[in-house]
């Protein structure tokens, strides 16, 4: 097996040019005073009397109002409008960024307001960047808006000697307290850690060295981690993991990670995270086009959002008992690939009918749901960038919801909420399940045409959890930007590592 060019890097910090360097709060609440290459105020709309702003627009001897009545600043929503050495202030660079209107200032518009920022600003290597807190940020508020710009100054330069962005040197929070500045560190390690792996090119990323990566990351974090080999799957009957990853000269592996936080650590698991880890999809002998398979690296984006979230949930001592499962495989077309017709045994004995090889994501979640399903969990949550048809129905930016309970769902959905992810639920009705009926075997992986596709692979998911409350989500629109907006170069997302955090925090 080649090795992947770099060394498994570091959970924290990761390597230097995928990571963000140093992040630290600073208590003094005259932001005009702090020494720094540059100084991000955030404006909301018609906001300029007041928090940082106001104080930034005293020291500068009203520089903000004027720029405000020349029509140069609005403060409408990803606005930056730099002001190079101004009078009055420490840093040799004012960045004002716009929050949009005020009151629909949240968490999710602070998180992309500050990575708006931190992206423009990580165009040029900078030394020391401040940005300027706002104290009637809750402290939720501040976690993210941390976060965000420590994904921000991020790009996908993991390939490129001409980077896009340079991480600054150190980040200084003023006027943040400073176990926020902490934890959004943290959360964001966690998503540029999914969004490293996402954007890692498929020959590198392989099922071996995805899950060399999680036993790195497991090392680091204090989690335990079970690998299975092509041998292990066999002796355990995962014939659905093993039958997808036939066509491939990678050999299949199946994560098993184990958290037991303070006070989790008798009894079952409160929550079982659950991955598609498809690190390349081709489609297997139902061959996608080329357009469409260019992309599909990303198709463990699920697997890495719940390494990410689980390696986050530890480094952040979160008091739970929480295992994840992440199912690694290359869908291939070599010579023993599965086939249209063929009839596999998963291991909780359900049979599947093959008529699409390139509905595999699902085939290879049924062994792992059913393996997770053994360990009791009390609910699942799982993440897959699962249909094309999600897309078709919500779009590239909101994730499909599907569930066989609804608080269980109602909680996925407040957690993504409370970050500013979006989320939209799907129905579930008992009438689909005919769609995924098979004339041969007990099921068949895909549904009677097109229609409803997103809905019939989650009705699929749905007969290998055992009737434990769980929740899909379908994240094949979110997880990856084809093109780059202004909080984020183009490429993985790191896609529900924070709702999973948030969930996992309970609100
Ligand atoms: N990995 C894809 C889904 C996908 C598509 C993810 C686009 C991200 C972007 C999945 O394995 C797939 O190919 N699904 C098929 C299912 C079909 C054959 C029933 C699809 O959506 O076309
Ligand atoms: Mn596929
Ligand atoms: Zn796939």
């Amino acid at each position: 097996m080649p090795t992947p060019p770099r060394p498994a890097t570091e959970f924290s910090p990761a390597r230097p040019a995928d990571a963000a360097g140093s992040i630290v709060a600073e208590a003094t609440s005259r932001p005009a005073e702090i020494a720094a290459d540059a100084l991000v105020v955030f404006l909301a709309e018609g906001m300029l009397g007041s928090g940082p702003a106001a104080a930034i627009d005293r020291a500068t001897g009203g520089l903000l109002g004027r720029l405000a009545a020349a029509g140069e600043l609005a403060g409408k929503r990803c606005e930056c409008v730099p002001v190079l050495s101004a009078s009055g202030l420490a840093a040799g660079q004012l960045l004002v960024v716009g929050l949009g209107k005020r009151e629909e200032v949240d968490a999710g518009v602070l998180y992309r307001a500050a990575a708006t920022a931190a992206r423009h600003l990580a165009a040029r290597p900078r030394t020391k960047v401040a940005f300027a807190a706002d104290d009637s940020w809750s402290p939720r508020q501040l976690e993210q808006a941390v976060a965000g710009a420590a994904v921000g100054m991020v790009g996908q330069d993991l390939y490129r000697a001409d980077r896009r962005r340079t991480p600054f040197g150190t980040t200084v929070w003023v006027g943040a307290a400073p176990e926020a500045v902490r934890i959004g560190g943290t959360i964001a390690e966690g998503v540029n850690l999914a969004r490293r792996l996402v954007n890692t090119a498929p020959d590198d990323l392989h099922p071996q060295s995805f899950a060399d990566e999680a036993a790195a990351v497991a090392g680091r974090t204090g989690m335990e981690i079970e690998i299975w080999d092509e041998e292990r799957l066999a002796a355990e009957r995962c014939r659905a993991i093993l039958a997808v990853g036939r066509g491939s000269a990678r050999p299949p592996r199946l994560v098993l990670l184990r958290y037991r936080g303070p006070g989790g650590t008798s009894g079952t698991p409160d929550v079982a995270l659950v991955g598609k880890g498809v690190t390349f999809d081709s489609g297997g002998l139902s061959l996608k086009p080329s357009e469409g398979m260019l992309t599909m690296k990303c198709d463990m984006a699920g697997g890495a959002a719940v390494l990410a979230a689980a390696a986050t949930i530890a480094a952040l001592r979160l008091p739970v008992h929480l295992v994840a499962a992440i199912g690694l495989v290359e869908n291939m077309t070599g010579p023993a690939a599965y086939k249209l017709g063929d009839v596999i045994t998963a291991r909780s004995g359900t049979t599947i009918e093959v008529h699409n090889t390139d509905a595999e994501g699902r085939i290879v979640l049924a062994d792992v749901l059913d393996v997770v399903r053994g360990l009791q969990p009390k609910r699942i949550v799982d993440a897959a960038t699962l249909t094309g048809a999600c897309m078709v129905a919500l779009g590239h930016d909101v994730a499909g919801l599907f569930t066989n309970d609804q608080a269980w769902c109602d909680r996925l959905a407040a957690a993504a909420r409370a970050v500013g992810e979006p989320v939209w639920q799907m129905p579930m009705y008992a009438d689909y399940d005919e769609h995924i009926k098979s004339d041969v075997a007990d099921i068949k992986n895909v549904g009677d045409g097109r229609w409803g596709g997103a809905i019939t692979a989650a009705k699929f998911l749905e007969r290998f959890v055992g009737g434990i409350p769980w929740t899909h989500v379908d994240i094949a629109g979110p997880a990856f930007a084809e093109k780059p907006k202004p909080w984020t170069d183009g490429g993985g997302t790191g896609a529900m590592v924070r709702p999973f955090v948030e969930l996992v925090r309970g609100g």
